[in-house]
């Protein structure tokens, strides 16, 4: 194991121009179709505490399009389920395993395993973060705007995990971020303050319209999360006006992308005519996951080449 590794659970784990430099990377991944042996003899243990398609099925392809191997492990059939501590496993798990990849609800069970594991700890979603998908969406932005300045990313929705990491997002990439989330169902303060402190440039309110007006991407999101679904039906009232619908969209530029990491729930944050309509990039966003996969495991394990960053500014 290269001393160089890293854990990833949070996008400002790592430095601003790293950031950058794993979405150029990742482009060129994408466009050579790239193929290598940086992690041959490596197995990693994808341990899943929820359900995905994407974000499994990414990473267990880039693991082995970059020479590795993969186990998937649940709580169901590990001792997990039975309550072993956290810090008990991360340190058996290092004593087999070259990293992990792990879903799960609170972000401190990351940081209990990152600090007790030996090996790499990568965040594949909690409740708090989920920057494997936002940095493969600046991918999706960069093919379409490669210059982030003079955008605005709309975020119409709940206030969760996928929000967050848009917000520690704009304090790397030069875009203004606006959000509007129905009442009670704001980001995190401490979140978002810090980003506000660090100089990134964001709004947050109650109106999808103020949100949308120009906006060159919008994002949405489930209204209820994985771990909500009990209060999936209490939701459905103060998310009704939280749709991206093709009346929202006429106030977006005319040129307005939609993004969704998926999966989505047609009929409530999306409208199905929004999802197959020429503005969706979806696909592209489902797809650039195994390409920014690549490109962080490279980094995780300290084979990140020589910075390839661009200015984003
Ligand atoms: N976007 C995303 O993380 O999808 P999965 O839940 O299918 O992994
Ligand atoms: N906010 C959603 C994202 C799913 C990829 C969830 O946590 O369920």
């Amino acid at each position: 194991m290269p001393n160089k590794w890293k854990h990833f659970l949070d996008i400002l784990d790592m430095p601003r121009s790293q950031s950058w430099a794993l979405v150029t990377r990742a482009k060129e991944m994408k466009d050579t179709d790239h193929r290598s042996q940086v992690l041959a003899g490596k197995v990693l243990v994808m341990i899943f505490e929820k359900a995905s398609t994407r974000t499994r099925l990414s990473f267990e392809m880039a693991v082995r399009h970059l020479g590795g191997d993969t186990i998937f492990m649940t709580p169901h059939e590990s001792q997990l389920g039975r309550s072993e501590p956290l810090k008990d496993t991360a340190r058996v798990i290092s004593r087999y395993c070259a990293g992990m990849i792990v879903r799960t609800f609170g972000q401190e069970k990351l940081e209990e395993l990152a600090e007790y594991a030996s090996v790499p700890v990568v965040n594949a979603l909690s409740d708090l973060h989920h920057p494997c998908q936002v940095l493969s969406d600046l991918l999706t932005m960069y093919e379409r705007t490669p210059s982030f300045k003079d955008l605005k990313v709309a975020w119409i929705g709940d206030g969760n995990n996928m929000a967050h990491s848009w917000i520690n997002a704009a304090i790397y990439f030069p875009f203004y971020l606006s959000l509007a989330v129905p009442k009670g169902f704001e980001p995190d303060a401490r979140i978002l303050n810090k980003a506000v402190q660090l100089g990134a440039r964001i709004h947050v309110s109650h109106e999808p319209k103020l949100a949308m007006d120009g906006a060159h991407y919008v994002n949405t999101d489930v209204w209820a999360s994985m771990g909500q679904e009990s209060e999936q039906g209490a939701r459905s009232k103060p998310f009704a006006n939280f749709q991206v619908n093709d009346e929202l969209l006429k106030l977006a530029d005319p040129e307005v992308k939609v993004m969704h990491c998926l999966p989505a729930h047609r009929g409530e944050e999306i409208t199905d005519e929004v999802m197959e309509g020429p503005a969706s990039i979806v696909w592209d966003q489902a797809e650039n996951r195994l390409h920014m996969q690549k490109a962080i495991l490279e980094w995780v394990f300290g084979h990140a080449p020589e910075s390839t960053a661009r200015e984003f500014a």
